[in-house]
This record gives structure tokens, sequence and C-alpha cells, in this order.
């Protein structure tokens, strides 16, 4: 018995930092970024982690066609969780209503949408769970320095999720292939949220922000995915002209299309949405994945691949067999509550809280 996604989902927040707002804060320009990158925009979070997954989860339940009451699993996959006890996935569950469903978080950085499918589409194909809902969301902006050009470009806020059911045979997943390197774990950096260190009242800005070596990681990133979806493909006895769909975490479009030109699958294969969206960590695959759906680059039986890297160094690609259904069983209507402010209101906490570590 295979696990197939019955349903997706995802939340894109209403506030979008455009790469004209970004030239107002840091000395950038749209050329560059969109160059470099490929992004032009981002979701800007006004609200928390869990305001944001709970709008892709219930678009992921209406797309399944259930309810809270028919989950038993939920997982939240996040590296910017709203809070440590009870998990982020006991306060979803609470708010959706889904009480009794077991409930857990886990952190694989940007690969933590990939850990948790195969997390739980084994706990399915095993039978310990029968309808379980995975979500990957993150607020980044929480811990981007607004005043440090080389970082805040890059990323955005956003939830994605799906539920994994069990499927018929041959459909769902093929392969999985998991991996961590600790030892460059160096590469991609933020200490807060952490227990390391003395308790002090005031949070360290030098600590609170994301650091990564961007030449280093763009290396790693791309060897990183490129190896592991070749092992996942072997395993699954598939090779890349099997590949229907690749679905990539949506890190910087150089870094997607030189993987999959390594990889030799043609770039009308790669679902690419970073352009709107910026790195949402463990939000962009499913964020991806729903806006594949939606653009119908999915058909009945396909191929799809899903392949990740991240801080840890964690990497982790799944071959899957979508299975039949590519339409949603019905919709919703959910979304946040909207903004008082604009993007820049929102940020300036941010700007101050930042500004000791900078000159100007
Ligand atoms: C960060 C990244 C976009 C930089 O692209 P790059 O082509 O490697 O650029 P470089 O590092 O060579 O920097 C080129 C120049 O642009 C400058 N620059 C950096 N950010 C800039 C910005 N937002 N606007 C304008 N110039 C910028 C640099 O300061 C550097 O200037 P210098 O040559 O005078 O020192 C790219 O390396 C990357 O995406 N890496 C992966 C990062 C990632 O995915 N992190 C996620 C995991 S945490």
């Amino acid at each position: 018995m295979g696990a197939i996604i019955t349903g997706w989902g995802k939340c894109r927040p209403p506030l979008s930092l455009t790469n004209a707002d970004l030239e107002q804060l840091v000395e950038t320009d749209d050329t560059w970024i969109r160059e470099r990158t490929g992004i032009e925009s981002r979701g800007m979070c006004h609200l928390e982690t869990t305001d944001m997954a709970e709008v892709a989860a219930r678009h992921a339940m209406a797309a399944a066609g259930i309810g809270p009451d028919d989950l038993d699993l939920i997982v939240v996959a996040s590296v910017t969780p709203e809070i440590t006890c009870p998990s982020n996935a006991c306060v979803l569950q609470e708010r959706l209503g889904a009480t009794g469903t077991a409930a857990f978080d886990l952190n694989a950085a940007c690969s933590g949408f990939v850990y948790g499918l195969a997390t739980v589409s084994s706990m399915v194909a095993a039978g310990v769970a029968r309808r379980a809902l995975l979500v990957g969301v993150e607020k980044l902006h929480f811990v981007m320095d607004y005043r440090d050009r080389n970082t805040c470009v890059l990323f955005g806020d956003g939830a994605g999720a799906v539920i994994v059911e069990p499927g018929p045979d041959g459909a769902g997943v093929l392969a999985v292939d998991l991996g961590a390197d600790g030892e460059i774990g160096s590469t991609m950096v933020f200490e807060t949220l952490g227990t390391r260190g003395e308790l002090s009242r005031d949070r360290d800005p030098a600590q609170n922000r994301l650091h990564f070596e961007g030449q280093a990681v763009f290396k790693i990133a791309v060897k990183g995915m490129t190896e592991s979806v070749q092992r996942a493909l072997g395993d699954a006895g598939l090779s890349t002209d099997d590949v229907d769909v690749v679905v990539p975490h949506q890190a910087n479009e150089r870094i997607i299309r030189a993987a999959t030109s390594r990889l030799g699958v043609d770039e009308s294969k790669v679902m690419v949405n970073i352009a709107q969206h910026g790195n949402t960590s463990a939000a962009s695959i499913p964020m991806a994945l729903t806006d594949a759906l939606d653009q119908g680059r999915i058909a009945p039986g396909d191929t799809v691949v899903f392949t990740a890297f991240g801080g840890g160094v964690t990497w982790g690609s799944i071959v899957m067999n979508w299975g039949d259904r590519v339409e949603r069983i019905a919709t919703s209507d959910a979304e946040m509550a909207p903004p008082t402010g604009d993007v820049f209101d929102l940020l300036a906490d941010n700007r101050a809280f930042f500004a000791p570590l900078h000159d100007d």
C-alpha cells in the first residue's frame, strides 16, 4: 500500500515586500535581485505562523474532501516555530478543532517538507496513521536583518499543506533519499529560539539573524539536490527520462536551474514559483506543489519528484507516482485577517532592532 497526496493548499500572506520596497531599505536594485535569484516579491506575515498554517491546512482539507475530525496525525515542519511547547502542531490542532490527533513538530530547515513527507507517508504506509496533515510554515522575516542586503532579499513568509492517505497499489511514494552533514552546518545558522548560551532578558541582534555563506551554500545545494535525486530515482528503478514534474525547494532560481540541468531534466518539467514568494524554507515545496496543480502541470499517474536542501546541512528527495486525482474535491474560502498597516510598518521594529549592528 502506498501513501498518496489527496489534498493540497497554501497561504501567501497578504502583505508583499517587493524588490522596489527593498530598494528603500538596503542598497540593492531590482535587476540584481532578479538576475541573481529570480525573486520579485515575497509574502510578509503580519500575524503568527499558526495563522498561515491554518489557512493552508483548511485549503488542503477541502481539496481532500475531509474535515478536521477525519485527521489522525498533524505534523508541522518549521524552522521558525511560533512556540516551543506546546508544539506548533498542537497549537494548530486546537485551532482546527482536531482534538485527539497525534501532533508533533519537525525541524529539518528548508528540507523540512521532504523530511516531513517521508515521515508521514511511512506512518501511513505502516498503518500507524490513516489521514495525515503535513504543514510546512515559516515566518522567516522574524530572523532576517532588513539592513543586511546579503540575506534579506532572499526570504519570504508562507505556508503550504498536504493531506496524505493510503492509495491504490502502484501509486504514492516510490523512493525516499534523506541525508545530512553536520560538519558543514556552520554554512547556514541562526541561533535564535535555541537554549544555547546564558539566560538573558534581551535578544542579541547578532544571534537573532540568519547567517549563511552564499557561494558555499550555492554549491552544496546544487550538488546535494542533484545527487539526492539520482539516488532516489535509482532506488525507484527509474531514470530522469521517467520524470514528469520536479517540484524543488525554491531557494534561488539559479540553484534550481543548475541542479535540474545537471540531472538532464528539461526546464519545462520543473516547477518554479520563487518570483512571487522568495525562499519560504519548509513551506516552499508545498506552496510550489499547490501552484503546479492549479496550473495543470501535474497529470494523473505522473512521476513527481520533490527535492530540497537546507540548514543542518540537510537534503532529501522523494519520488512518487502521483495517483489519479489532480483536481480539488472542494475549495475553502479560508484567508488571513487583513493587516492594518503596510509592509514598512511591519518591518519598523526589525529595522530598529538590528540598527546597532550597522553604521548607517
Ligand atoms: C546569496 C546569493 C544570491 C549571492 O549571489 P552570488 O552570485 O553568489 O553573488 P556574490 O556572493 O558573488 O556577490 C556578488 C556581489 O553582490 C553583492 N550583493 C550581495 N547582495 C546584494 C544585493 N541584495 N544587492 C546588490 N548587491 C548585492 C555582494 O556584496 C558582492 O559584492 P562584492 O563583489 O563587491 O563583494 C547566492 O550565492 C545564493 O543564492 N546562495 C545560496 C543562499 C541560500 O540559498 N541560502 C538559503 C539557505 S539559508
